[in-house]
């Protein structure tokens, strides 16, 4: 199928009590082996890339990558822009056939988070394309953002910065942190379940990687929608290769290796999705 935009996947997740599980994919193997697991799950997914992985190669590279990857596959598929960083890098990337964008603006002040939101929702308003925002921040670090503790989404400001944004979805803070844990986070699940209440669009946890199933089981029982994998991926994928080349050292043909990360990645893309609960529910988004 084309690639198609997470508004309907977020609106069926939420309606239904799942989360898509979104996962960051860095080269062409990583597109593939994820779109493969969630064709053999029927699931919709959502690929997403970062600044940094964007620059690595393009936001048309990518797009196309996905694209192609997603054409053979009979399920709904997104390439989703994660942290997007700079209007400019919106515009990029919604040129370039992303069909879903975030703009992180949590480490600003509310007001400066609110104005650099709300320019981003007007550009993908005008392309129709989906955009999450962040409130309160995730810890740890993603690509060059570092933020030392994690801060908790405020529901008062939740409401307006919704309200005021326009957002289509809510990346909140509630205790976790990208990469892997140094140590065990502590989360305020409650706060999901009162943002819930408050908040009508579909609620994204960050920093999935490295939670245990049953806390990443319970944030979407309280109303997570999306749920974010990023380092879980990467070290499979990393690790896979190492290990190849490591039984085979005079290997030297990057298919054999990269097939080895392709699999990899299968295996545990389709023990996350299973874990999101969005196995099954390809069928449930036209
Ligand atoms: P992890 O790297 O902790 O899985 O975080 C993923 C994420 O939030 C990507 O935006
Ligand atoms: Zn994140």
């Amino acid at each position: 199928m084309p690639l198609t935009t997470t508004e309907k996947m977020l609106a069926a997740a939420k309606k239904n009590g799942y989360a898509v599980a979104a996962f960051n994919c860095e080269n062409m193997e990583m597109i593939q082996a994820i779109i493969a697991a969630a064709a053999e799950m029927n699931a919709p997914v959502i690929l997403q890339t970062t600044p940094s992985t964007v620059n690595y190669a393009s936001a048309r590279l990518f797009a196309a990558n996905a694209a192609a990857a997603a054409e053979k596959a009979d399920i709904p598929v997104a390439l989703h822009l994660d942290h997007g960083n700079s209007h400019e890098l919106v515009k990029d990337a919604l040129d370039a056939g992303y069909t879903s964008i975030m703009i992180d603006g949590s480490h600003f002040p509310l007001e400066e988070n609110i104005a650099f939101t709300k320019k981003a929702a007007s550009l993908c308003l005008m392309a129709g394309i989906p955009i999450e925002g962040e409130l309160g921040h995730v810890g740890g670090k993603e690509d060059d953002l570092e933020s030392a503790g994690a801060g908790y989404t405020d529901p008062e400001e939740a409401v307006r910065f919704v309200k005021e944004t326009g957002v289509s979805s809510l990346a909140i803070g509630v205790g976790t942190a990208h990469g892997v844990y140094a140590k065990k986070p502590v989360l305020n699940p409650q706060l999901i379940s009162i943002l819930k209440e408050r908040i009508t669009v579909p609620l994204v946890l960050h920093g999935a990687s490295g939670l245990d199933d049953e806390v990443v089981q319970d944030c979407i029982a309280r109303g997570i929608s999306k749920v974010n994998i990023a380092t879980d991926l990467r070290i499979a994928y990393t690790q896979a290769v190492r290990e190849y080349l490591q039984k085979d050292p005079g290997c030297f043909d990057p298919k054999k290796y990269g097939n080895a990360g392709r699999e990899a990645v299968i295996k545990l893309t389709i023990k996350r999705i299973k874990i999101c609960g969005c196995q099954g529910r390809a069928g449930e988004i036209n």
